[in-house]
């Protein structure tokens, strides 16, 4: 759907993204994760057709963003980092305004807007007055008027940011609700947020790639080793010798009144190690798993350098 080939942006002396390359599937939610001013909304930018690259090409469904940027914008729904909401309209007439704008037609407006009112729950603020809406309504709005042209694809830089918790769920579970629906790229600096909603993560830093990977094996192969606390009522040291038994690549220690395995994460040994327990009759009180790093400790080991901006 989304192809980007060699992509490299400078501004002046100033390299911005240095030859990225990235592929996004049909229906896809990905999650374009890096720190400030890694490059995300200029990659964005560039791929939605709003700035002209320094070198490299963007392809949707095969087309050129620059030799069809017509057809190209139209499968695309961008929500800005800095979305010119106009300051003095009321929410729908925005829509229609932004409709317009982006060429649909007169017949089909009203429609496409309530649409988009309706994929956002802003139907019952629709008669309001943009600056009269938190700040969690008015990214809704935001988003709104990415879907107005019914996209196939919506680019979203940093939907959530600037939202209090609340309001960072309430989006959260709009962007769980686009899935299926549309293909999703979404930029953030926050890794929850990747977990949370993104099926595959591109992380990158000082304008490279430095990761790709589906959320879980990103998890899997940079996250490292987990480590199982066991609490058993009875036979510790049965247990203890029968775990160091099995063939799984980890190690077993005790202390008075637990037992510490340490294995690479996956969740089909400890599915083993469990069984083994209850096989033995042990009187299992505990099992908990902790992951040694979790994604945030990856994330900020990946990117730990600083960054010049
Ligand atoms: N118009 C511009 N002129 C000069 N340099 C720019 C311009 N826009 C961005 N840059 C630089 O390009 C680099 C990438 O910026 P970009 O805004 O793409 O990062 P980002 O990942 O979106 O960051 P943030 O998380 O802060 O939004 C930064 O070093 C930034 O200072
Ligand atoms: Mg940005």
């Amino acid at each position: 759907m989304i192809t980007v080939k060699n992509l490299s942006k400078n501004y002046g002396e100033r390299v911005a993204i240095e030859n990225l390359n990235f592929e996004v599937k049909k229906g896809e939610v990905v999650g374009f994760l890096g720190p400030n001013g890694a490059g995300k909304s200029t990659t964005m930018k560039i791929v939605t057709g709003m700035l002209a690259a320094s070198s490299g090409q963007v392809l949707v469904d095969g087309l050129d963003t620059f030799d069809h940027p017509l057809e190209t914008k139209k499968k695309i729904g961008f929500l800005p980092e800095f979305p010119p909401l106009y300051e003095d309209m009321v929410v729908e007439d925005y829509l229609v305004y932004v409709a317009k704008l982006a060429r649909v037609p007169e017949k089909n407006i009203a429609e496409n807007v309530y649409m988009a009112l309706e994929a956002t729950s802003l139907l019952a603020v629709r008669g309001r007055y943009i600056p009269h809406l938190s700040k969690g309504f008015r990214q809704r709005v935001g988003i709104s008027q990415a879907l107005v042209s019914q996209p196939d694809i919506l680019i979203l830089d940093e939907p959530t940011v600037g939202l209090d918790p609340k309001q960072v769920s309430q989006i959260r579970e709009l962007l769980l609700s686009f899935k299926g629906k549309y293909t999703v790229v979404l930029s953030t600096h926050i890794l929850s947020e990747v977990q949370a909603t993104c099926d595959r993560a591109i992380i990158i830093d000082q304008g490279r790639i430095i990761a790709e990977d589906s959320i879980e094996n990103l998890q899997k192969n940079i996250m490292g080793k987990q480590q199982v606390f066991i609490k058993v009522l009875r036979n510790q040291d049965q247990v203890v010798a029968d775990l160091k038994k099995m063939d799984l690549n980890m190690s077993v220690n005790k202390t008075a009144d637990q037992i510490i395995v340490e294995l690479p994460s996956g969740k089909e040994d400890l599915e083993q190690i469990s069984s083994k327990i209850v096989q033995l009759n042990a009187g299992l009180v505990e099992f908990h798993v902790r992951s040694q790093m979790d994604l945030e400790q990856v994330f900020l080991q990946l990117t730990s350098k600083e960054n010049p901006s």
